[in-house]
């Protein structure tokens, strides 16, 4: 665990401001024209990729391309898999993949998105009639019935409190979740389709909205609120119909490896030829709890305190996941120079303890990563900076440090886009490219 190049370190100086709350800045904005400027936006508008509006994810397009340079058809590894687009993207080229995903529910999307979609797309026929049975439940009286005999209790049990929904309309979204289950039994490929749709609009037909982290709509939010729940989800359903519909039928299938990527996976020791990830920024987002409608409505918890045990399988990334007084098991030395200047400045300890414990978990990843490769593979990380109290933290740095003590080696260090804090103190996003160290 060696420490970094005075000259690495003089590549960034820690502008003094406080906040980490980042926007990205436009490639039009921007006078770079090498930047890429990448988000899921340019995904949300795909088929089969805008099937859920996931924030986190990645740029299609992008991934695109390094499946092609770089796969050479053998399996592609993404840790970090969030909604699947690494392996959507591979599965649409023809190329088998694997994730791991910490988060139950987006597990859920990714294998419907590749998996349930391939499936769909094999016997389309069938799968049309039992969306039409969908849809005809649905504009009809039961559809009424079932919404107003709905049982709100586990939702109430589950939020106690809390009111995320007019009650109206999470009765009707119960109701077209027990459709999609009982209408979807006899193949479980079909009914996530269904179950599918229902979940994309959950979050926009509730109070709350989801700017990187999901919140209350403010009042002049209101208005992109969904108020029709049911022509949401049908809408939505028939959508995502036209694009299995009009996809091609070549396909590869992705395998589910791990929900903690921190965990080796044997079947995958030298079996990997890429491997594409974007990881969690620190102090990123609470992956979980910003998915906790969706995870109690598809059944994946049954009450908010269920999210305590599952954020554990995250690693460390925000600062409700750090755990005091749990000291980092892996130390790195420029990592403890960050960190120190963090112990001066910051008046919450957290935050220190979260640059540590980062970096802590991500070596085992790096590891596994190292093992999983081939000889000639290559990881290729998508990741960017931040800052505390004036202390600029070059997570890529403190990856590349990392990353050494797993046995890899930095090939190339790309920029990606231009980002910058609340208050326009310049950050970045970059794309790191890794090989075996020897
Ligand atoms: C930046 S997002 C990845 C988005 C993804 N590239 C996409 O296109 O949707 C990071 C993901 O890592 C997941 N995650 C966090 N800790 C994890 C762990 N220890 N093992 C596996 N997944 C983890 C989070 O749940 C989140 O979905």
């Amino acid at each position: 665990m060696r420490r970094m190049s005075a000259e690495s370190l003089d590549l960034f100086e820690a502008p003094s401001l406080l906040s980490d709350e980042t926007q990205l800045v436009s490639s039009e904005d921007s006078q770079d024209s090498q930047i890429l400027g990448l988000t899921f936006r340019d995904s949300k508008k795909l088929p089969v990729h805008g099937w859920y509006p996931y924030v986190e994810g990645f740029s299609a397009g992008y991934i695109e391309d390094l499946v092609r340079n770089y796969s050479r058809g053998s399996t592609v590894y993404d840790p970090f898999g969030g909604s699947g687009t690494v392996n959507l993207v591979a599965s649409m080229m023809g190329v088998p993949s694997a994730f791991s995903e910490a988060n139950p529910f987006m597990r859920f999307v990714a294998e419907t998105k590749v998996n349930a979609r391939n499936s769909a797309r094999l016997r389309f026929s069938e799968f049309e009639r039992c969306v039409a049975r969908f849809k005809d439940w649905a504009y009809s009286p039961n559809f009424e019935r079932s919404s107003r005999e709905q049982d709100l209790t586990s939702y109430l049990h589950a939020f106690a409190g809390k009111d995320f929904f007019a009650d109206k309309d999470i009765r009707e979204l119960q109701a077209l979740r027990d459709a999609a289950l009982v209408l979807g039994a006899e193949a479980p490929e079909f009914r996530d389709i269904l179950l599918l749709a229902v979940a994309s609009v959950t979050v926009a037909c509730s109070h709350m909205t989801r700017r990187a982290d999901l919140r209350r709509r403010r009042d002049d939010e209101y208005k992109t609120r969904i108020v029709n729940v049911r022509s949401a989800v049908i809408e939505k359903l028939t959508s995502m119909q036209r694009d299995i519909g009009t996809a091609p039928a070549r396909h590869a299938p992705a395998f589910f490896a791990s929900a903690d990527c921190r965990e080796p996976v044997e079947s995958l020791s030298g079996e990997v030829e890429l491997i594409l990830t974007s990881p969690p920024y620190l102090n990123g987002t609470s992956y979980i709890r910003n998915t906790k409608l969706e995870l109690w409505l598809m059944g994946f918890i049954s009450s908010e305190r269920e999210l305590v045990a599952l954020n554990k399988t995250c690693m460390v990334c925000g600062i409700n996941n750090v755990v005091k007084n749990r000291p980092a098991e892996y130390r790195f030395d420029y990592v403890e120079t960050i960190a120190a200047e963090l112990d001066n400045v910051s008046p919450d300890l957290r935050i220190p303890a979260l640059v540590r414990g980062y970096c802590s978990d991500m070596y085992p990843i790096l590891q596994n990563c190292a093992r999983y490769l081939r000889d000639d593979g290559r990881l290729i990380l998508d990741i960017g900076d931040s800052q505390f109290y004036g202390v600029h933290v070059p997570t890529d740095l403190l990856l590349v440090e990392v990353a050494r003590s797993a046995g890899l080696r930095l090939k190339e260090e790309r920029l990606l886009a231009r980002r910058h804090s609340r208050d326009k103190t310049p950050l970045k996003q970059v794309e790191l490219t890794f090989t075996h160290a020897a």
